[in-house]
This record gives C-alpha cells, sequence and structure tokens, in this order.
C-alpha cells in the first residue's frame, strides 16, 4: 500500500513515483490545484492534485481532514518560493495521479489544538494521540525504556514478571482489591509495587532482577501522580547502598545521554535528608534554583515579637528566612499573592523586610515588623543572609513542617516567576533518612517502607553503623534508615533502601509499627518464613518511569507521557471505566452493591 512514509519523502525522492497513505491534515483550495497535508506519523507530506487529473481531482474536492487516504504519483521539487523550511519535507511536493479514500471521518472535535480542553483530549485521546508531541513523547517513552532494558542487560539484569492478582504491599496508599470468585468474600490486591516478591527473588538467588512494571495506588492524584503508574524496578544481591546507588546513577546518565545526548554530572552530589530540610524545605529539592531557607531561630530567640519568639524556643518548631534578590521590587499585590500561597500550605502570614538601602541600617530597610526587632537581630539577619542593597527577605515561623512546606513552595514559585531557576537537568541522591516519622495520629510509621533497613544515627562523614533489632526497639525515633531516594528538578524520580535481611530485624521493625506479631504473620508471614532460609544481603530502587519521561519531555504532568491516563478523579474517559458490574457477575462473585448514598 505504501513505499515510503509521508515524513520521509525528501529531495533525493524527486524524479521518482512514491505510494504514501496517512490522514488528511488540511485541505486548500489554491485557484484551480487542491493542496492536501498528508499526515503520518512521521511528518506531513504536501500533496498536489491539479485539476488536469480530473477523476483523482474531483475525488481530492470531497476529502475532509482526518480522513484517511493513499496516495501515488511523481515527487517534484517545490517551485521557487513555496520552500517550507520548517518541514523536513518542505522542499517537495507530491504530484498525485492516483487517490484512494481508505476510510472517512466524522469532523474532529477538536483539530491539533494545543488549546483543547484535557477533559475533550481524554475523551478522544486517539484524535489527541495524533498531535506530534503526544506522538513524540509517546516515543520518547520507548526510547527511554529501550535504553533502560540495553543498559540494564549489559549489567546483568534478569527481568521477571510478578503477579499483579497478589497479597497487599504496603507503600502507603490504599489498595486496589479484586475479589475472587473461587473464594468468596476473599480479595485479592494489585500491587503498590512489587516489593516483597522482588526480594523474595534475591532470596531465590537470582541476584540481579529488573521489570518495567505497573503499579496501582489508590491515593490522592496531583500532576505526578497517577492511580496505575510504571515503575523501573530493581533488586540486587550482595551490594550496599554505594554499589546500587552507583550502577543506578550510572543507569540514569546512560539514558540521559542515549536518549537526548545530555551529559548528567558524574557523580551526582548527595544530600542528607537533614541537610535537605534545613537549605530547601524539602526532601526534593530543585537544584536548579539558587534560593536558600537560612536558620535564624538564635537570633530572634529574645525579641518582644512573639511570632518568630514563640517558635524559635519550640525544638518542633522553626523560624527561617528566604532571600530574594533583586527581592526590592516586589509589589505590594505580588507579596500578598505569595502570602496566600503560603497560607494554603498552613502559614499564618509571610513577614519581610525589603532592603532598600543596606549601608544605611535600620533606616535602609521598609518592613511591617521592624518596630518589633531589635538593631542586633537585624543586622544578624542581614548579614546571615548575605542581603544587599535591592534584596527582600520573607519569613517563615512555626511548626517546622508548617514553615517546610510554605517556604519550600515559595520557593519554587519566586525561581520559577523571576526567572531564577535555570533550565536543564540537575539530579540529586537524598540520603541519611529519619527511619520512622510521626503520623498525623501520632503513631510511628515508617518514612519509606517497613523493609528498610535501619542505622545508627551519625554524623556527616561518619561510616554507616548496622543497629541491633535491640537498640532499633529501646530507641526508634533516633533510627536514620539505610534508604535513598533519587530527585531530579523538584521531583522523586527513585526511591529505595537496602533492606532488612534478618527475620529479627523484620519482626522488630513491625513490633515497633505497632503491628501485633498476629497480624505481622497474617500480612507478611511468607515473608517472615522466607527470610529464614538463607537471605542474602539485598537492596534495591525503584524509579517512577512516568516522572522521568514527564521531565525528558519537559511536559508539566504525566498525564502527557501516558498513553491513556486517569483523570484525577481515577477515571478513564475513553473507555468510561470504572462502570457498574453486571448483576449476574456480582452475584457469582457473592457481592452485593450498596445503593449509592
Ligand atoms: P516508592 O513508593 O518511592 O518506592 O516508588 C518509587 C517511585 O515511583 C514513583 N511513584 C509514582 N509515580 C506516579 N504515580 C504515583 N502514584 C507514584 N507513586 C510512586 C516515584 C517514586 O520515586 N518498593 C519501593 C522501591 C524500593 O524500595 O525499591 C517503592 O515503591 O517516582
Ligand atoms: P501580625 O503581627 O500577625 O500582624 O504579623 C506581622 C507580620 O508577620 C505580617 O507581615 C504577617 O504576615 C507576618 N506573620 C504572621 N505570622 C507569621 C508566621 N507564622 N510566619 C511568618 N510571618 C508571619
Amino acid at each position: 500500500m505504501r513505499s515510503h512514509y509521508c515524513g520521509h519523502v525528501n529531495k533525493t525522492l524527486v524524479g521518482q513515483r512514491v505510494a504514501v497513505a496517512g490522514w488528511v491534515h488540511s485541505r486548500r483550495d489554491h485557484g484551480g490545484v487542491i493542496f492536501v497535508d498528508l499526515r503520518d506519523r512521521e511528518g506531513i507530506l504536501q500533496v498536489v492534485f491539479d485539476p488536469s487529473a480530473s477523476e483523482v481531482f474531483a475525488e481530492a474536492e470531497r476529502l475532509r481532514s482526518e480522513y484517511v487516504i493513499a496516495v501515488e504519483g511523481l515527487v517534484r521539487e517545490r517551485p521557487e518560493g513555496t520552500v517550507n523550511p520548517a518541514l523536513a519535507t518542505g522542499e517537495v511536493e507530491l504530484v498525485a495521479d492516483k487517490l484512494t479514500v481508505l476510510n472517512r471521518s466524522l469532523t474532529p472535535p477538536f483539530h491539533h489544538d494545543e488549546n483543547a480542553s484535557e477533559e475533550l483530549r481524554l475523551r478522544y485521546r486517539y484524535l489527541d494521540l495524533r498531535r506530534p508531541s503526544m506522538l513524540r513523547n509517546l516515543r520518547l517513552r520507548h526510547e527511554v525504556t529501550r535504553a533502560v532494558r540495553a543498559f540494564l542487560d549489559e549489567h546483568g539484569f534478569v527481568d521477571v514478571e510478578t503477579p499483579v492478582l497478589t497479597k497487599p504491599t504496603p507503600e502507603g496508599a490504599r489498595d486496589y482489591l479484586v475479589p475472587s470468585r473461587t473464594h468468596p468474600g476473599e480479595f485479592f490486591a494489585l500491587p503498590q509495587s512489587p516489593q516483597l516478591l522482588k526480594q523474595i527473588l534475591m532470596i531465590a538467588g537470582l541476584d540481579r532482577y529488573y521489570q518495567i512494571v505497573k503499579c496501582f495506588r489508590d491515593e490522592d492524584l496531583r500532576a505526578d501522580r497517577q492511580p496505575e503508574f510504571t515503575q523501573i524496578d530493581i533488586e540486587t544481591s550482595f551490594m550496599d547502598e554505594e554499589g546500587i546507588m552507583a550502577v543506578n546513577e550510572a543507569m540514569i546518565r546512560y539514558v540521559f545521554k542515549r536518549v537526548l545526548d545530555v551529559d548528567l554530572p558524574d557523580p551526582f552530589p548527595r544530600l542528607t535528608y537533614a541537610e535537605a530540610m534545613s537549605r530547601y524545605g524539602t526532601d526534593k529539592p530543585d537544584l536548579r534554583n539558587p534560593l536558600e531557607l537560612v536558620e535564624i531561630a538564635d537570633l530572634v530567640a529574645n525579641v518582644e515579637f512573639k511570632v518568630f519568639s514563640g517558635p524559635a524556643a519550640d525544638p518542633e518548631s522553626r523560624v527561617a528566612a528566604l532571600r530574594v534578590p533583586g527581592g526590592g521590587e516586589l509589589t505590594r499585590k505580588e507579596i500578598d499573592d505569595y502570602t496566600a500561597l503560603v497560607a494554603r500550605h498552613g502559614a499564618k502570614g509571610l513577614a519581610y523586610i525589603k532592603v532598600n538601602d543596606r549601608s544605611a541600617g535600620r533606616d535602609g530597610l521598609q518592613s511591617p515588623i521592624l518596630k518589633f526587632l531589635p538593631d542586633e537581630a537585624i543586622e544578624g539577619i542581614l548579614s546571615r543572609t548575605g542581603a544587599a542593597t535591592g534584596d527582600l527577605i520573607f519569613f517563615g515561623a512555626d511548626k517546622a513542617k508548617i514553615v517546610n512546606a510554605s517556604l519550600s513552595v515559595l520557593r519554587d514559585a519566586i525561581g520559577r516567576d523571576r526567572d531564577l531557576t535555570a533550565g536543564g537537568f540537575s539530579p540529586l541522591w537524598v540520603v541519611d533518612f529519619p527511619m520512622f516519622e510521626r503520623d498525623d495520629k501520632g503513631n510511628l510509621a515508617a518514612l519509606h517502607h517497613p523493609f528498610t533497613a535501619p542505622k545508627a544515627p551519625r554524623a556527616p562523614g561518619e561510616p554507616a553503623r548496622e543497629l541491633t533489632p535491640e537498640e532499633l526497639k529501646a530507641a526508634p525515633e533516633r533510627a536514620m534508615s539505610r534508604a535513598y531516594d533519587m530527585v531530579m528538578n523538584g521531583y522523586e524520580i527513585g526511591g529505595g533502601s537496602v533492606r532488612i535481611h534478618t527475620p529479627e530485624m523484620q519482626s522488630a521493625v513491625f513490633e515497633v509499627l505497632g503491628i501485633s506479631a498476629e497480624d505481622a504473620e497474617t500480612k507478611f508471614g511468607f515473608l517472615l518464613t522466607a527470610l529464614k532460609y538463607g537471605c542474602p544481603p539485598l537492596g534495591g530502587i525503584a524509579f517512577g518511569l512516568d516522572r522521568l519521561v514527564m521531565l525528558m519531555a519537559g511536559a508539566e504532568n504525566i498525564r502527557e507521557v501516558i498513553a491513556f491516563p486517569k483523570t484525577q478523579n481515577a477515571s478513564c474517559l475513553l473507555t468510561g471505566a470504572p462502570s457498574e458490574a453486571d448483576p449476574e457477575q456480582l452475584r457469582e462473585l457473592g457481592i452485593r452493591v450498596r445503593a449509592k448514598s
């Protein structure tokens, strides 16, 4: 049916006969001549229908947008002045002498329109995916998985599939459940990750495993979260965190070089969790943004301004400053907008000082809080933040969680609004996480997952030391974990850890988490038993493929790099899933659905 892709027809084919097929991108009538831009996945070719070929011409007059056609004819150079340098095929056109309409199309509800609503785009996803930018994203994704497989194959990793119908794996989200017909009243869970099974593969002696695998999490969706998403899931035996991090950052460097011809740093920089929180207010900082938070609690501990001195005296709180170079030019309205932004993250206000003239002391400053601060505090703040004439300093004072959440989004927003955040890619590792954190109810929860190996707290530069189960139980809140996250441009693109490989330590962690021995047996008995049959030291990581490709594509939402994504409320507009089940199916499953309230 076809000799060439439309997008491949170029000057080298002038004078030759070609057969192409594709979709009518557009049709223009020009003084008796019809021009059709014919599109396939490789690009657009201009096809000319001349009235001298009257039958073909008559047929061409009936063509409409998105009709599917096959065309044959001679390739010729475009006349002087009609060359289109924007197109790969822009120097030539095809003079058609044969036209077959393979299929017609309704008038599309939107046509290659970048501004179509997402609702329309998802409902008619096939039309949306016809757009070159979407096709490019899908093909980029393919290039990325190809490169990942090539690298991992080269390094001895074996691709093993794990089941989709399985037991719950705790990764912090709700499970998607699947009722079992053969075991009425019982349910499979879709995996939140293959975590436990990849550990079991290490016990089985696979040594190096990987899988590009769907994971399912019923959680609140955001621009970088989907209920089903894809992990590049990796596990190794007999490697410590240094070895695992080295091979994984080499993989990411390889992928960026091969797919985008971008050189990432070697090695990636590292930050401890504590340092990341202190300097950026987040454990996934965008290091392309030069702004940093500065601790000022000690400078304001004794001031009369309670908004600052209160949190300065509370160990769970923090007082931090963010200097904005040139921020003196921010308007009242801009400051109000930033105040509203931090308020959405719990901040009760956004104090600031404008530095109109750094050399004039207090008189060179402008701020609603100046009158509450003594000279030493002001001077201390100005010198510690490195403030200069023309700058503005923002402040956050509250529980550390609130200050971190609000000043980190403020830092992102200012970096973007004031063009301070550079382009490109800025990867890093975040290490030395706490093993546990308190959840909203005050209970201890695993910061990563409960299979992560704990380690003793350490000062920077000190070697890591394992904990005994007794030490862990004695002071769980002090324990750190042997986990590491890979962060890029403000996104967590991967996370992993060295795992617990003894049943004693695994039971100790369950105990600390308040999981009873019986509960642990019901939920994770298979793992606890397997750990008793010779588990090697092991560890691994999982990357979020969707997030990685999103960054590489320069997109702002993972839905742009997923062929058939779900909406914010976890439905599929194309197929209409989820939908009600057939009563007969429900009866077989022993399920009765309560009337919708
Ligand atoms: P974690 O839960 O950190 O680790 O997941 C690994 C990576 O997967 C991506 N990710 C998501 N992407 C899109 N939508 C989501 N809902 C979503 N949730 C997570 C992130 C994240 O860094 N079993 C461990 C890995 C390990 O320890 O080896 C795990 O799943 O980019
Ligand atoms: P107030 O005394 O409450 O009017 O606050 C004086 C200034 O401090 C205002 O600019 C507020 O926006 C700011 N402010 C109030 N609470 C906080 C807080 N928790 N962190 C930072 N700034 C605050």
